[in-house]
């Protein structure tokens, strides 16, 4: 059974589909009908709810999420926010009036969820201290209105995080003494479905030794379209989700450990302190709420060629920690991706943790990720290059793509011509050509081959124009510019 407070009432559910969503838990079953589908992969934002749940010291920690890749049993033990509950007293939400009076709905269907985002801001949800609305709300799409209003109406309702006692006893009425683990037959497909959610990595450990064949679920921003687009069927799944011992990070002179379900809004104020280029390109993936989702630990397990982290954490040197029951193993983490779709994850196995040494204060550490739209997308190619320079002479160097290959690899060639040489032009040149000794980039939607061989060596020439002509940069980007 669950229970979970939706809109601060207590939900039961009996014989729950693991892979159910909890969109079409609310729209169909529940009829609250105000939250949207739009894309139902976690683009457009149209289904966003809020989710709290305690975190360390019993404060309530609110997230927006994408109720459209959300399985309904991560809402166990939480409290979901949906647009409805803003006006339950007949009143508009400042958000909801500030969004009327300046025109900022037209078809209105992407409303809901930008009144959500927004909602969340309000209330100091993950993610949204500090940031620009424009950052708050690139995880919701607008196709008529035009962002203007929607961004003015953000900007006159102030952010606060809101103390809700009320709420935290309900949680805490709400917690179970035994790890939630749910089995259902499914009379449309035939199969049975299992979802386990230990609360501890030994829990998981033993959990994963006993299933092997399950597969384990972290954020599900990846997993959750196998689902909605793919209609895949998980049979047995391993949600990370209740693991706490998996959702720490340590912090010191020699780097920062993450562990496999700290999701990326809550790494990415230690990424920045290794490197601000990491910490830019957290904020570029996805939205928020794609960010209050997502696990580091998750995108690097996953292997996609394409994940935005690998290639810069492989750059820094980090170390990924496996763990077999109480076996662990430590490996550079670009040893983990063996080929497309293969990673050397042995039967029984999980990733634990990342361990990211820290950047000497000297060190080069740039990270560019090039994708169409700034926001919310996916990389054609994300570079990230480490160097060591000494006298103008490079001493280390680790250089590392993703979008190139099969799997998020290191440049063996780029690293050699450039190791015990001069960091000049003719350097960024070298290292330029030697890219097409590391990779042979296929064409997609998102680049051709030649367009991926070319845009990484403008990243590896623009590094060296940054780093040793600053002015000279600045003049090639005005002509960029002037030429349009
Ligand atoms: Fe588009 Fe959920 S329906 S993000
Ligand atoms: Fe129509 Fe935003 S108002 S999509």
């Amino acid at each position: 059974m669950l229970r979970f407070l939706l809109n601060g009432e207590v939900v039961t559910l009996d014989d729950v589909d693991p892979t159910g969503t909890t969109l079409d838990l609310l729209r169909y079953k529940l009829r609250l009908v105000g939250t949207k589908e739009g894309c139902s992969e976690g683009d457009c934002g149209a289904c966003t709810v809020l989710v709290g749940e305690l975190g360390d010291g019993e404060r309530l920690v609110w997230r927006a999420l994408n109720a459209c890749i959300l399985f309904v049993p991560m809402l166990d033990g939480r409290a979901v926010v949906t647009v409805e509950h803003l006006s339950r007293s007949g009143a508009q939400h400042p958000i909801q009036r500030e969004m009327v009076e300046r025109h900022a709905s037209q078809c209105g269907f992407c409303t809901p969820g930008f009144v959500m985002s927004l909602y969340g801001r309000s209330v100091g949800a993950l993610g949204t201290a500090d940031e620009p609305i424009a950052d708050v709300i690139a995880g919701n799409l607008c196709r008529c209105t035009g962002y203007g209003p929607i961004l003015a109406a953000g900007a006159a309702v102030p952010a606060q995080w809101v103390d809700d006692p009320a709420t935290v006893a309900a949680l805490k009425a709400l917690a179970r003494s035994e790890p939630l683990a749910l089995t259902y037959d499914d009379p449309l497909s035939g199969t049975r479905r299992r979802w386990f959610a230990p609360r501890t990595t030994d829990e998981l450990a033993a959990l994963v030794l006993a299933h092997p064949e399950a597969r384990i679920v972290s954020g599900a921003t990846d997993v959750g379209l196998w689902v909605t687009k793919q209609q895949r069927v998980l049979e047995d799944a391993i949600w990370t989700g209740e693991v706490a011992d998996l959702r720490r990070m340590a912090e010191d002179e020699a780097g920062l450990t993450i562990g496999a379900g700290v999701r990326y809004s809550e790494a990415r104020a230690a990424l920045a302190r290794l490197s601000p280029d990491l910490g830019e390109l957290v904020r570029r993936i996805g939205g928020v709420q794609v960010r209050n989702a997502g696990t580091i630990g998750g995108n690097i397990a996953n292997g996609s060629p394409i994940g935005d982290m690998p290639p810069a954490l492989i750059a820094l040197g980090a170390l990924l920690t496996l763990r077999r029951c109480d076996e662990r193993r430590r490996i550079p983490l670009e040893d983990y991706f063996l080929a497309y779709g293969r990673q050397d994850r042995r039967p029984g196995e999980f990733v634990e943790a990342v361990w990211i040494p820290r950047p000497r204060a000297d060190a080069i550490v740039r990270v560019v990720k090039l994708s169409k739209r700034f926001d919310s997308d996916i990389s054609a190619v994300c570079a990230a290059v480490a160097l060591s320079i000494e006298d103008g002479v490079v001493r280390e160097a680790r250089v590392a793509f993703g979008g190139m290959a099969a799997t998020p690899a290191r440049a063996p060639a780029c690293e050699a011509a450039l190791i015990g040489r001069s960091w000049d032009a003719a350097a960024a040149e070298r290292v330029a050509d030697a890219l097409a000794e590391d990779y042979a980039p296929l064409s997609d939607l998102r680049g051709s081959s030649a367009y991926r061989l070319a845009v990484a060596g403008n990243v590896l020439r623009r590094l060296w124009l940054e780093t040793s002509e600053p002015d000279e940069a600045m003049s090639v980007l005005a002509e960029g510019l002037a030429d349009g």
